[in-house]
């Protein structure tokens, strides 16, 4: 028998392109009809189909992990291009609030797609996240990564110091009075993914702060840092690179214009 159509669903109130993607999503309608009605809901439908694309992955992704973002898949571009200008053989990433392990899986994949076999170590105060993190890895066959449970740096292994070519991440950077003014479909991820304390006089920077700060003693001579920011962010994480002592500081701007990546390499 056949199920619901898609202007049957359209007229309940989905996207019609969205009552397409569920319906090919959901072959039982049983499936189909709670993906239909968490939705309708409200919940972000890549929360509802529980995979998204990022980069050339297909990532599983639930509400303990931030829905990857498209102006993250450019801090990858980024990094990248550190990476090459670096030039170390066999890449030592860290991925710092891995989340789904967006960041460091796709460059792991890229990267091997380039000849290049790297490693990571994907690291996240999330226990719930790092496990969505391991089962992108495995299902990518992605082995050469290790999964670290940690506030920041607090709990990475002393032996690892000096030792990434690449630490990346896109940690929480909106404040807290910020989150009301913004899309409430928000409100489905994760707050700790999202919303940082303020610090340097500058709302939502604290976590930012603190990895700006920390992470040159757990990078090799010719590593870089690439951070994402908040788009009113650029300043303060400038100066919090130049501060830490980095010896080239940039700021990328993404497809919008706006300078978000911040760039801070040790030679
Ligand atoms: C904006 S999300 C980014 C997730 C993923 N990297 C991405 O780009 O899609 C920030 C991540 O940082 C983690 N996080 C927040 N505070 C942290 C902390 N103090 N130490 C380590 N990870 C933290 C969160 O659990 C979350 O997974």
């Amino acid at each position: 028998m056949a199920g619901p159509s898609q202007a049957s669903l359209v007229a309940r109130g989905l996207a019609a392109r969205e009552a397409r993607w569920l319906i090919e999503e959901f072959a039982d309608e049983a499936d189909l009809e709670r993906a239909v009605s968490r939705r309708l809901a409200g919940e972000p439908l890549q929360y509802v189909i529980g995979h998204w694309p990022f980069r050339s992955l297909d990532l599983v992704v639930n509400e303990n992990v931030l829905i990857p973002r498209p102006e993250t898949e450019e801090l990858v571009d980024v990094a990248l291009i550190e990476l090459a200008r670096g030039g170390a053989p066999a890449p030592r990433i860290l991925d710092l609030g891995c989340g789904s392990g967006a960041i460091g899986l796709a460059l792991l994949c890229e990267l091997e797609a380039r000849g290049v076999l790297g490693s990571l170590v994907a690291l996240d105060a999330s226990s719930a996240a790092l496990a969505v993190a391991q089962r992108n890895a495995v299902a990518h066959g992605l082995s050469r990564v290790s999964f670290v449970h940690s506030t920041w740096f607090a709990s990475l292994d002393v032996s690892l110091r000096a030792g990434f070519d690449l630490v990346v991440s896109n940690p929480p950077y909106v404040a807290a009075s910020e989150m009301a003014s913004l899309d409430p479909v928000l409100a489905h991820e994760p707050r700790a993914a999202l919303v940082a304390p303020d610090a340097e006089a500058t709302a939502g920077f604290g976590d930012l702060a603190m990895i700006i700060a920390g992470a040159r003693e757990w990078m090799s001579e010719r590593a870089s840092l690439v951070c994402e920011h908040g788009a009113s962010q650029g300043e303060a994480a400038i100066a919090a690179a130049r501060a830490a002592g980095f010896a080239r500081v940039e700021d990328h701007r993404d497809l919008a214009g706006r300078a978000r990546i911040l760039v801070a390499a040790c030679a």
